[in-house]
């Protein structure tokens, strides 16, 4: 990314904007995932062929530096050289048995030992699995139907955190589903005081993103996340917390390590997996104990705790532990978000800069994001130029006004200069 001239488009997408044509005939809206579309920002999507470090390379042969991390796994940055070859080897020595392996028994441990809340776990393939799961073993464990959620907030596509008139509803939901996932704001404990109260004795569950991804990056106020543990302490029922997006990226030790709050159960996916598909949950022994084949709850799945995600996922998690890596990913993070919150002050710009950890979000509203209510009056139109600016110049930022962009560990520092030097320009056109 060398061109600091905002308005000589750097990349030419011809290839890219054919094969978005010729997709959208036989993938719907040409994509395997909503969230990819250029719905939000109009435009066709880019094409990749490549992902090394803080590069990506499109099929027109362009190179954007990353932000996206892939929605968050690649903390370490693209295709780190030993997480490939624990995975390659995996391969070779079978890709999936059906039947145990010790690199599950490796992985457990080592998750573990980065989530003291953790007692057992179950691996599966995907943060949706996981947020699946754990709520269909809270219900079961407790006895009780409903489920608490927090609006703006995204849980993945099963159906009970669906249920909801959130940003992420959905047509094709039983009623019976909707009825029984209750929706809070964030950041506001009389209104889950008020909203247990009224479903007293019939709560399962309250399942929140201790630091929300979704609707720009939102912290929780202080005490917010203490006084959820106790209130799911008073009501005695099942507190998950949904670390798929934060559970290796706001610190070592997630979110839960962050605030000092431990929940009963945990969500994972993402960054654990090395970039193989994975979702994990865990937590209390005695809740994980309701699971088949000790329990009565069922989960299953072929290609769960696979020796291939778990071979990548324990060198990431190996790599992790060298706390080195997050002092990079803090350091580089900060450097850009300082940068970029220094153009913002000088200029006095209705941007709302809001950050944990390795994730951040660039929020156009002039005023600060806490809640959902706060994140729909974000100035959409606006923030699509400004994307557009920096896709056309080789900054790859979500495709999303709300969505948590990632800094990984392979950023360097030249890279998060030229950033901000693109910032700036595009700031000065779309201000
Ligand atoms: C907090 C959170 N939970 C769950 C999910 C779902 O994970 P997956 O996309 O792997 O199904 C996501 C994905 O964005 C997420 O951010």
């Amino acid at each position: 990314m060398k061109t600091p001239d905002i308005d000589a488009k750097a990349v030419k997408t011809e290839n890219s904007q054919s094969a978005s044509k010729e997709i959208a005939t036989l993938i719907p809206g040409g994509v395997n995932s909503p969230f990819r579309s250029f719905h939000e920002v109009g435009g066709h999507t880019i094409f990749f062929k490549a992902a090394q470090g803080s590069q990506l390379t499109d099929i027109d042969g362009n190179q954007y530096t990353d932000y996206l991390g892939a929605w968050g796994p690649a903390i370490l940055g693209h295709s780190p050289p030993s997480v490939v070859k624990a995975c390659q080897e995996a391969v070779e020595s079978g890709a999936v048995f059906g039947a145990p392996s010790l690199l599950e028994l490796e992985m457990a441990k080592s998750v573990i030992r980065h989530f003291p809340s953790i007692q057992q776990i179950r691996f599966v393939n995907s943060g949706t699995e996981a947020v699946m799961s754990a709520i269909r073993l809270a219900r079961g464990y407790t006895g009780k139907d409903i489920v608490i959620m927090f609006e703006g907030a995204y849980h993945g596509h099963s159906d009970s955190v669906l249920g909801s008139t959130t940003h992420q509803s959905s047509a094709g939901l039983l009623g019976a589903t909707r009825e029984r996932t209750v929706l809070t704001p964030f950041n506001d404990l009389d209104a889950l005081t008020i909203a247990l109260n009224k479903h007293c004795g019939q709560v399962a569950a309250v399942i929140i993103e201790p630091v929300c991804g979704s609707m720009g990056v939102v912290l929780p106020e202080p005490d917010f996340l203490q006084g959820v543990r106790k209130l799911c302490d008073d009501h005695e029922l099942v507190l998950i917390f949904d670390e798929v997006l934060t559970g290796l990226r706001v610190a070592k030790g997630g979110a839960q390590a962050l605030y000092g709050v431990s929940p009963d159960l945990t969500t994972f996916g993402k960054a654990l997996g090395g970039g193989m598909p994975i979702g994990a949950y865990g937590g209390k022994r005695e809740i994980m104990s309701a699971l088949m084949p000790i329990g009565e709850v069922y989960q299953a799945g072929t290609f769960s705790g696979n020796p291939v995600t778990m071979a990548g996922g324990i060198e990431v998690l190996r790599l992790l532990d060298d706390d080195a890596v997050y002092r990079v990913l803090e350091t580089r993070t900060a450097q850009l978000f300082n940068g970029i919150a220094a153009l913002v002050e000088d200029r006095s710009l209705p941007i709302q800069l809001q950050r944990a950890g390795s994730m951040f979000s660039i929020i156009f509203s002039d005023h600060p994001v806490l809640n959902f209510q706060d994140s729909k009056r974000i100035d959409a139109e606006r923030f699509a130029k400004f994307f557009h600016l920096l896709l056309d110049n080789g900054v790859y930022l979500p495709p999303s006004s709300v969505d948590a962009a990632c800094v990984s560990a392979a950023h360097t520092s030249q890279d998060i200069d030229d950033t901000i030097e693109m910032v700036e320009h595009a700031f000065k056109r779309v201000f």
